[in-house]
Formats: C-alpha cells, sequence, structure tokens
C-alpha cells in the first residue's frame, strides 16, 4: 500500500487523458512571445486560455517598474509581513487599492487563493454560516474548510434558494455571510447581485464578493460587477487577484468595517507566509494605474468577449449563459473533450480543458479567455480552428446541414 493508493480512480483518469497524447493539465509554452502568443510544441500558438483579461503582462511600464523595482529592492521579501515587516511598496499598494475602491481598508496577500482561505476563515467562525454558492471556486470552499462556520451550498445564481436557506437560520445566533462571485470561472455568467443584496438586507447578513475574473472587466471604473450593478454599498467585502487582468500575481480585499485591521494579527494565510515580492508589488501598481486610466482597454475587451462568444454560438457551439471574457463550449463527454482541446493545439490554438468536478453540471468544458490584445484576425483564426474541429467531431453542423436542419 503506497500513500497516494488513494488517489488510484484520479491516476487512472489522467493516465487515461495523456495516453490520448498532449497532457492538457502539464502543458509547456517553449515561449511566449506575447500576451496572445506563444510556441507549444514547436508551432506558433494562439493563447486563449491565460486570464490575461487586459493583455497587461507584456505592458511596457508594467515591466518597467517591476524591474526598477527589483533592482531597488531585491528578488524576494523572504518573510512574511507580520514577522518579517512589510516593504514600502506593499503598503503604497493597499492604499491604491482601497482609493480604487473607495474603502478604508484593503489587505494584500501573497496569492488570491490565500485570500480566500483568509477571509472565509477568519471572518466567520464556530457558531457562523458560510453560504457558498454551489459554483464557488475551490479556494472558496478551501477557506470554508479552513474555518469553523457551519457551510451552507445554495443553488448557484439563485436568491430564492438563498432566500430559503437563510431562513431556516432565523433565531439562530451567530452570523451569516454570504459568498458570490462577480464573474463565475468556468461558464463566465454573472452573479444577480442585486437580489442577492435585497435577501441579504432582508434577513440581516453580510455579503463577500470575489472579483477575481470581474476586476477590470467589468463597471465603468473597472471595479468588477458590484459597481457594475450599482451595489457596492451593500457589499461588505470585495476580495480578489492580481492574477488576472492585472497580469501579475497576489490577492487583496478590501472593506469598510471598523477595526478590519485586527486582520492581521488573526488571518493565518496573511500571516504565516512569504509576503509578494518588490517585482510584483510595482508591476501591479502600475497595471491598476492602467486600469484606472485606461478604460479603451476595458471597451476593447468587452468587444472581442462579444466578437468570441457570439462566433461561436452562431456556428451552433454549446456555449454558456452570456457574452464575457470566458467563454465556455460544453462536450459531451470526457474523451470527446479530450480528443478537440487536442485537436484545437494542433491547430495552434491553446485554451483549457475544464473536466468534472471542476465543471457546474458535472459537464466537460472547453474554456477560452479572451483578452483586450486579442486581434480581430486572431480570434477569426480560433473561430476558423473551432468550426473545422466541431465539425470534424460532430459537435457542430456543416451551415448547409444546419440550415436544413
Ligand atoms: C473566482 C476565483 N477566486 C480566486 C482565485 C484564485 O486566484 P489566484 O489564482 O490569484 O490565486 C481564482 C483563480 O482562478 C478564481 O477563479
Amino acid at each position: 500500500m503506497g500513500l497516494l493508493d488513494k488517489h488510484k480512480a484520479y491516476a487512472e483518469a489522467y493516465q487515461t487523458i495523456r495516453a490520448a497524447g498532449a497532457d492538457p493539465f502539464n502543458i509547456q509554452f517553449e515561449k511566449v512571445i506575447s500576451p496572445t502568443e506563444g510556441v507549444v510544441n514547436g508551432r506558433p500558438t494562439i493563447l486563449l486560455g491565460t486570464n490575461n483579461y487586459l493583455g497587461l503582462t507584456f505592458d511596457p511600464a508594467c515591466i518597467e517598474a517591476s524591474a526598477e523595482a527589483v533592482h531597488a529592492h531585491g528578488t524576494g521579501t523572504t518573510g512574511s509581513r507580520i514577522a518579517n515587516g512589510s516593504f514600502g511598496g506593499h503598503v503604497e499598494l493597499e492604499a491604491a487599492m482601497a482609493r480604487f475602491y473607495g474603502r478604508k481598508h484593503a489587505m494584500t496577500f501573497t496569492t488570491g487563493y490565500q485570500a480566500n482561505l483568509g477571509l472565509l476563515s477568519t471572518l466567520v467562525g464556530r457558531g457562523d454560516h458560510l453560504l457558498l454558492d454551489a459554483d464557488s471556486h475551490a479556494s472558496l470552499y478551501d477557506g470554508a474548510r479552513l474555518g469553523h462556520a457551519e457551510v451552507i451550498r445554495f443553488r448557484h445564481n439563485d436568491p430564492d434558494d438563498l432566500r430559503k436557506r437563510l431562513a431556516r437560520l432565523k433565531g439562530s445566533p451567530g452570523k451569516q455571510l454570504i459568498v458570490a462571485e462577480g464573474i463565475y470561472s468556468m461558464l463566465g455568467d454573472t452573479a444577480p447581485l442585486r437580489e442577492f443584496v435585497e435577501v441579504k438586507r432582508e434577513m440581516g447578513a453580510y455579503l463577500l464578493v470575489d472579483e477575481a475574473h470581474s476586476l477590470g472587466v467589468l463597471g465603468d471604473k473597472g471595479r468588477g460587477l458590484a459597481e457594475a450593478e450599482g451595489v457596492e454599498d451593500d457589499v461588505d467585502i470585495i476580495v480578489g487577484t492580481f492574477s488576472k487582468s492585472l497580469g501579475a500575481i497576489g490577492g487583496f480585499c478590501v472593506s469598510d468595517m471598523d477595526d478590519f485591521e485586527v486582520m492581521r494579527v488573526v488571518c493565518r494565510p496573511y500571516m504565516f507566509t512569504a509576503s509578494l515580492p518588490p517585482s510584483v508589488v510595482a508591476s501591479t501598481l502600475e497595471a491598476l494605474r492602467r486600469v484606472e486610466g485606461e478604460p479603451a482597454l476595458r471597451h476593447r475587451l468587452t468587444l472581442n468577449a462579444r466578437h468570441l462568444y457570439e462566433g461561436l454560438k452562431a456556428l451552433g457551439f454549446a456555449v454558456g449563459p452570456q457574452a464575457s471574457p470566458i467563454v465556455a463550449v460544453a462536450c459531451p463527454d470526457q474523451p470527446t473533450a479530450v480528443a478537440i482541446w487536442k485537436a484545437l493545439l494542433a491547430k495552434g490554438v491553446y485554451l483549457n480543458l475544464a473536466l468534472p468536478p471542476a465543471t457546474p453540471d458535472a459537464r466537460p468544458l472547453l474554456r477560452s479567455s479572451v483578452s483586450a490584445a486579442h486581434t480581430p484576425a486572431q480570434l477569426d483564426q480560433v473561430l476558423a480552428a473551432f468550426t473545422e474541429v466541431g465539425q470534424a467531431f460532430g459537435l457542430i453542423q456543416a451551415p448547409a446541414a444546419r440550415k436544413r436542419a
């Protein structure tokens, strides 16, 4: 009996996928040329699975800020902020995030994953209730497991189900924290935040929104879904990441809650891990300036997202419920999904293969994330590849057959 025997079923499933050729969970880019182009297996490849929503990873100002910081302050902080101190950049970045969101407090984390671990395990505890949307990201589920609150899942994006579950808790002591995401990471759909806010008010609960995929994407100022829906005042805590539209790595939360600073000495995923390196802090600050000063990036992203979403939908693919920078195509079964993923890669299109249990409704998904940096020509090339592969695997019909049907 080996230590890893308990993972046998996964090991076998993974082996089956690898036996089909390329390994979707361990792909290597021989070169990354730009936010949207790389080289995979010696072939020029369009990158369509990177969450690089604004294409800022190669932004000259971000790169320069990062390089300057590494020269000035070194490669790493080599410790946590409570034990080993903060660098000036950490404090500056938190001030910038607080200002951007118009909140009193901001706290940064080393990843978005850790921000969620930290918040969900600290904001609620024994005797409290955590109401999680069923399609929540793994980091939210893991944060719930790290803490001691009772976890109640409500049906994805269903305010009535949320209300029903909260009503059952009426009279029980403890706090209730509702958790939703701005844009859901698998299907690209947004949360019905206005309705959630109504429920929250009615029931006296708190609301946390994870804007990981919506910061820099939604809202007039790019603050995310709460801004776009005009409900920011009703959201108690916003959490997010620097690893997507801001093109780096790191997590954050912002809030107006009194005494929020106590989080720095009770939140273990903040306290017991090394802080963000200066280079990352500097590029993130610059990327945030770009989000604030260049709404054109967001507008281009919206146009590109519609281009791909409407294009795939018109071809007959089963896409998600709304146009968004995350465009997912549902596949009938895992072998077909793996084969299509591989065929698209062979045609120079890299996107994500997402398999159950990580997907809603246990459906395999081909998940794309569109960037403002994609050109219309690249997106047309992607649509052409999808057309050929989709027809070859019977996911869509040829145009003539579609007309007859
Ligand atoms: C909704 C959501 N929250 C949090 C995270 C974690 O962010 P990070 O990758 O920066 O740790 C992700 C990552 O994909 C996510 O999709």
